[in-house]
């Protein structure tokens, strides 16, 4: 049986940081309020001359030459994001261009924060087809772009960012072992970003993100203790059997809450959010990205990736490194 595995991941992240207390310049909130109720203690925000591509193209850049492999090798480029560079071309195009990537396919994946769950899903079924053998897989948003600043119950959360990972087909027991993505069309309107789409083209209804705090905060302790569960489930292991857990990165609440749900000690569930806020589907392969260049991923180790966001969606995959 055909498998996908990961030989190369990159980061990228825009320079600029702002922390909690330049938020309290703008909105009526303060440094603790938001440390204790998200964890978060900065963020990266891209400036104007920044699009999407420009992140996702860097961290690319990072994850082929760890993986060194060139950008011709490449046979799909797949884009996960829910800020592209404008409705067309697709990001993927784009990255596809600046990459010189002339032999690859192209597309955008729209799956929000669980954008990398998706796309790793995706990425890794066209591997096991056999359809292909090494494909680029990128998250990358710049919610901070979509953002009401002066709006307290989501200007605090929502940061810049890329990730990037080359998969390539291996015939052993080892890379992406089991998949799950999920969606809750339903619950759609608690996460939205309505304005620019066909159905207002003009933005009438804004061109920011307007959530439901509360209600999205119940789905996402759900949906990251359903995904978890059921992805070991699946892979036909034990909690006690991971090594590291890489959930999205959006509260620690959310995190700490599944994990003690769990029985998931802390040491084993990498958290980088106090620097980076929530990057929506950046948030996973950044953090998947840290945790191996800081030494917390060897070889063998069996790792669950889990996200949640619009849509609603949710997804995760279990690999074996
Ligand atoms: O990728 C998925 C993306 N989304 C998420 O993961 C978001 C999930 N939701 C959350 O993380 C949380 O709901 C928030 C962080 C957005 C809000 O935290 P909360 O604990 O649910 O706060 P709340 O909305 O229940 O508000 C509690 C209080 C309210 O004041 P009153 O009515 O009790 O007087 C809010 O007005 O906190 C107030 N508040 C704030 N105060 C200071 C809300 N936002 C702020 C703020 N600073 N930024």
């Amino acid at each position: 049986m055909l498998r996908a595995k990961i030989i190369g991941t990159g980061s990228c992240l825009p320079p600029k940081i702002v922390t909690n207390d330049d938020l309290s310049k703008l909105v009526d909130t303060n440094d603790e309020w938001i440390r204790e109720r998200t964890g978060i203690q900065e963020r990266r925000v891209s400036d104007a001359a920044t699009a999407t591509s420009d992140l996702g193209v860097v961290a690319a850049e990072k994850a082929l030459a760890k993986a060194k492999v060139s950008p011709e090798e490449i046979e799909l480029i797949l884009v996960c994001t829910c800020s592209p560079d404008m409705l067309f071309p697709s990001t993927a195009c784009i990255i596809q261009d600046k990459l010189n990537a002339k032999n690859a396919a192209a597309f955008d994946l729209s799956a929000a924060c669980s954008g990398f769950n998706f796309g790793l899903t995706t990425a890794a079924s066209f591997i096991e087809s056999g359809k292909y053998k090494k494909i680029l897989l990128v998250g990358a948003d710049t919610l901070t772009k979509y953002l009401d600043w002066t709006d307290r119950g989501t200007c605090i959360l929502f940061g810049d960012g890329a990730g990037a990972v080359v998969l390539e087909t291996t015939d052993k027991n080892e890379g992406v072992l089991a998949s799950l993505i999920r969606a809750e069309g339903n619950l759609g309107n608690t996460l939205t970003m309505p304005g620019g789409g066909s159905r207002d083209p003009e933005e009438k209804n804004g061109r920011f993100i307007k959530m439901n705090g509360k209600e999205v905060f119940k789905f996402a302790v759900r949906a990251l203790e359903t995904s978890i569960k059921d992805i070991i489930k699946l892979a036909g292991k034990e909690i006690g059997d991971i090594d590291l857990f890489i959930p999205h990165q959006a509260n620690i609440r959310i995190i700490d809450h599944v994990s003690k749900k769990l029985g998931i000690s802390k040491e084993k569930v990498f958290v980088n959010l106090q620097k980076y806020g929530n990057t929506s589907a950046a948030s996973v392969p950044i953090a998947l990205d840290e945790a191996y260049r800081e030494g917390k991923i060897k070889s063998g180790d069996l790792l669950v990736l889990s996200g949640f966001g619009a849509g609603l969606t949710y997804g995760a995959n279990i690999i074996r490194w």
